[in-house]
């Protein structure tokens, strides 16, 4: 375990639970928060109530379930009261109807009032079918709270209710009260006062105005790398070569760098790295790259051949201007071999931490959300992490990020 965990005794987590079959998953949450020490106040939607009983919940919580907004014999006002008093509002699941109302600003019942009678920090699990979870309002949706710093733990893959596969399926319970143990680390500042610049996307290689050589990188662990650090209390520059339009989005205090090719990710990464403390080279930089027609090539001839140099190696360049104490982190993607081959990467880079993931694999590497790495330490040291969430990596990489920090001040 990171020196970053906290010991969570005594902080007050609202465990908001809305009206979705996994519902019942929120039982082994509150169960798992209590387990670890956490004061746990479960607050339920009317709807959730047809899942799961609210007995269940008020025997295994720190207090009675509440629900309703008008029926508190406790407290008159019992949305803000709780709002103030939480360290972190964790919503298991986040239904696209809770979704909807909390980007809306709707405070219609006691759960989405207390969402937004809140200054704490929210995480949202959703969990729905893959028709919902896919549809343009659910994204666009959290992409809105996200730029609000709503914090989101992506569904992953697997069964559905009724027998479906897909996309839409709750994070396990385990990796939720990990995320709650490490946000609420974060709020104790394992990053504060760190510059942490982090490169993102994969860049795109003009060959003529209209056409691009590019890879198949989405961005998102290096946006979440991003999110998490800010979560840590980092202040986070992003050089994103993500493409404009995909819905990834930062909270609001992330600053965010567009580039487009290696060329421009080169010159944006090298002007912010002498003040970064960290620097996380996510991104999937083209090693190959062209001078661009002019004018748009046209199709005259049956064969066109182009001729590419090899493009800037940033990360390189990165670790030749490293100032002391300054930690370097590098990916690798590999498709085989990749253990042996990361390990040759880590040695050749001369990076102090390598994140290497097997792109081919499912559930792993640039499409999609979860990720499934190994991080080797220039210490020697080797983690295997199973399948998670680009979210639960990037907690993982920072957490490190941050001890090794602490280890360089001291
Ligand atoms: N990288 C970089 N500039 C490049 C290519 C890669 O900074 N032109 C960085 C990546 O961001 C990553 C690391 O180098 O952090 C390793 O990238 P990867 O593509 O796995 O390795 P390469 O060095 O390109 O080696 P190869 O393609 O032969 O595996």
């Amino acid at each position: 375990m990171p020196s970053a965990t906290p010991s969570p005794s005594g902080s007050r987590i609202v465990l908001g639970v809305a009206g979705g079959i996994a519902a019942y998953k929120a039982v082994e949450v509150l169960r798992r928060l209590m387990d670890v020490g956490f004061h746990v106040t479960p607050l339920m939607t009317r709807e959730a109530t047809r899942f799961v009983g609210p007995t269940t919940f008020s025997a295994l919580a720190s207090e009675p379930v509440r629900i309703d907004l008008f029926d508190s014999t406790d407290h008159p006002i019992p949305h803000t009261h709780l709002g103030q008093s939480a360290e972190l509002i964790v919503v298991v699941p986040a239904t696209a109807h809770l979704i909807a109302r909390m980007a809306a600003g709707l405070a219609d019942d006691l759960l989405s009032a207390t969402l937004l009678a809140s200054r704490a920090p929210i995480l949202l699990c959703p969990a729905m079918h893959t028709e919902m979870w896919e549809q343009p309002s659910v994204q666009e949706n959290l992409a809105t709270l996200r730029r609000r710093g709503v914090m989101v733990l992506e569904p992953v893959s697997g069964r559905l209710a009724g027998g479906d596969e897909g996309a839409g399926r709750l994070v396990e319970p385990e990796s939720i009260v990990e995320m709650v143990e490490r946000i609420v680390a974060g709020y104790r500042g394992a990053l504060s006062g760190r510059h942490v610049l982090v490169s993102a996307g994969g860049t795109r290689e003009p060959i003529d105005p209209v056409r691009v050589i590019t890879n198949r990188s989405s961005g998102h662990q290096g946006y979440a790398l991003a999110e998490v650090a800010y979560r840590l209390g980092a202040r986070v520059t992003l050089v994103s070569a993500a493409e404009r339009g995909l819905a990834l989005d930062v909270a609001r205090g992330v600053s965010v760098r567009r580039v487009e090719s290696a060329a421009q990710m080169r010159e944006a990464m090298l002007e912010a790295a002498p003040s970064a403390d960290a620097i996380v080279m996510a991104a999937a930089v083209s090693d190959y790259s062209l001078v661009p027609a002019a004018q748009k090539i046209k199709r005259s001839s049956s064969r066109l051949e182009l001729s590419l140099d090899a493009a800037p190696d940033v990360l390189e360049a990165l670790v030749a201007a490293r100032r002391p104490h300054q930690v370097i982190v590098g990916f690798a993607a590999e498709t085989q071999d990749v253990l042996d081959n990361a390990r040759q990467k880590l040695a050749r880079k001369r990076v102090d931490m390598l994140v290497a993931n097997d792109v081919s694999a499912v559930g792993a590497g640039f499409e999609g959300p979860t990720n499934e790495v190994v991080i080797l330490g220039a210490d020697g040291s080797v983690h295997e992490l199973s399948r998670r969430s680009k979210e639960a990596v990037a907690y993982e990489i920072l957490t490190r990020v941050a001890s090794l920090l602490a280890q360089g001040a001291a």
